[in-house]
């Protein structure tokens, strides 16, 4: 089993980034994605939660320069943005930064990537999906009708189960299941109206718009724009989804790099929209915020602002709508993520299984979806929302390194989009990443480390002697380097 190397050099093993391509065309997974279903399934993932419930608890921390903190957060996610474009354009492959860490940074990295990437994404689904519980409940009660609070919330937050929250992660399975193309339409037709939600909202608050809600724009200072940014950066987790559709995307060397910075564009002129719209017509101060609901705020101004509750209620259609795209388009990275760490010999074969008929990989789906509801039933939104954006910014950061150790391992490789002002970019994103990290709180940085304490032992008793590299089945690319180029 082990070959008899030095066990540190074992867990650097690296991937050989060419043989990676080759598997991923040969992967049976089916090639339906163009561009403008990427793309859409980049924004699907993204919008959700973040702009629906977060923008209500951050602007009463920074004020209406809350502006600036989504632009922080923004600028913070652009330069991973750029590291993530690159190596989906070189390494198209269905694993995202899971597999670019396998290819640059080496095994050991990669299995952390992974581990990360199950808070990104699987957890991730659990928050939104009890996220999307509470809209429903919203939405449902401006008919008179009301889920009994024990069967609508998690022990611990005045329940017993979370039966609506399960619901929807297990409708999505049945989305997943039929196959990529026929859920990238319905993702389509959800991004579109939910975008057409976000619009119906800045034109209704506009027509309320004062000028003078912006007045004082800092009252928190500098401190509260970078605590708001923290908390914003939540709103833009998913820019990368596309990345874990490279083996279904039609052209993915053009198209992957386009779809993650094209939709984080799109997503930023939303954001900065709605909470111009917003702190335009409600106000911009802590004060103004006092005695609302942070989950129904745009819903509750909308209301505000026409004087009746056809407009709250439309939004909060909206709300729901959004957030199961979310659910939809996560829950279907997570699965391609555990498709590639099972393909690699660092998880069991099963999740690999693919069914001939939908080429969809169907156990792997209902494992996903067995654990995410068992987490979405029982556990409070607040304590899965925290561990996901730790994850996901310690797996922004693995992707930065990955590009400036690919650059300098494999300076040939064919490339269909190079980061600009290389090699500043990178280091950026890597400092940007630690900067909203350090911004989190202290609890989350213990949950974090118990995640990664337990994803050490799985690797080091399991992983670690059945990985494919371990099994001498595919090359040791360390073994192996890119010859140097001379002159
Ligand atoms: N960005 C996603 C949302 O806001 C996670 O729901």
């Amino acid at each position: 089993m082990s070959s008899g190397q030095p066990m540190l050099k074992q867990m650097m093993r690296v991937k050989n980034p060419d043989h990676i391509v080759e598997e991923g065309d040969h992967g049976g997974l089916k090639r339906s994605m163009g561009l403008f279903a990427l793309l859409m399934f980049s924004v699907g993932s993204i919008i959700g939660t973040g702009i629906f419930v977060i923008l209500g608890e951050a602007i009463p921390k920074a004020g209406p320069a809350v502006i600036l903190s989504f632009v922080l957060a923004a600028v913070v996610c652009a330069f991973s943005a750029l590291s993530y474009a690159e190596l989906a354009g070189t390494i198209p492959v269905s694993g995202s930064s899971y597999s670019y860490a396998y290819a640059t940074l080496g095994e050991i990295l990669a299995w952390v990537c992974g581990w990360c990437l199950m808070l990104e994404y699987g957890v991730a689904v659990a928050a939104v999906a009890v996220g999307w519980g509470q809209y429903l409940n919203e939405f449902l009660s401006a008919f008179g009708i009301q889920i009994p609070p024990e069967f609508a919330n998690p022990p611990g937050d005045g329940g017993v189960i979370n039966i609506p929250a399960v619901f929807v992660v297990v409708a999505c399975m049945f989305l997943l299941l039929r196959g990529a193309s026929e859920s990238a339409t319905m993702n389509n037709i959800m991004v579109i109206l939910k975008l057409a939600i976000l619009a119906f909202f800045c034109i209704v608050a506009f027509t309320a718009f004062d000028g003078g809600n912006f007045q004082p724009f800092m009252p928190l200072g500098v401190a509260g724009i970078g605590a708001a940014a923290g908390q914003v950066f939540f709103s833009y987790i998913g820019f990368d989804a596309a990345s874990t559709a490279g083996e279904e995307a039609k052209n993915p060397k053009r198209d992957l790099p386009i779809a993650i910075i094209g939709s984080l564009i799109i997503v930023t002129i939303a954001y900065l929209l709605v909470t111009i719209a917003a702190i335009g017509a409600n106000g911009g101060q802590p004060s103004d915020y006092e005695g609302k609901s942070s989950e129904a705020v745009l819903a509750q101004i909308a209301n505000d602002v026409t004087g009746s509750t056809w407009a709250g209620t439309l939004i909060a259609l909206g709300a729901v709508v959004s957030i199961f795209s979310v659910v939809l388009v996560t829950m279907y990275g997570q699965t391609r993520i555990l498709f590639a760490m099972g393909r690699d010999g660092l998880l069991p074969k099963t999740f690999t299984k693919v069914n001939p008929r939908t080429q969809t990989p169907v156990n792997n789906t209902i494992i996903v979806t067995v654990v995410i509801s068992v987490l979405a039933a029982l556990i409070p939104l607040g304590q899965l929302a925290e561990a996901t954006s730790i994850g996901t910014l310690f797996a922004f950061m693995i992707v930065n390194a990955g590009v400036i150790s690919l650059r300098r391992s494999r300076p040939n490789m064919a490339r269909s989009f190079k980061t600009p002002f290389y090699p500043i970019t990178p280091i950026l994103g890597v400092l940007g990443c630690l900067y909203l990290i350090l911004s989190l709180d202290v609890i989350t940085w213990i949950v974090f480390f118990s995640w990664l304490a337990v994803g050490m032992v799985i690797y080091f008793t399991y992983g670690f002697r059945r990985s494919r590299l371990a099994l001498g089945m595919v090359d040791d690319y360390t073994q192996d380097p890119e010859p140097p180029v001379v002159g």
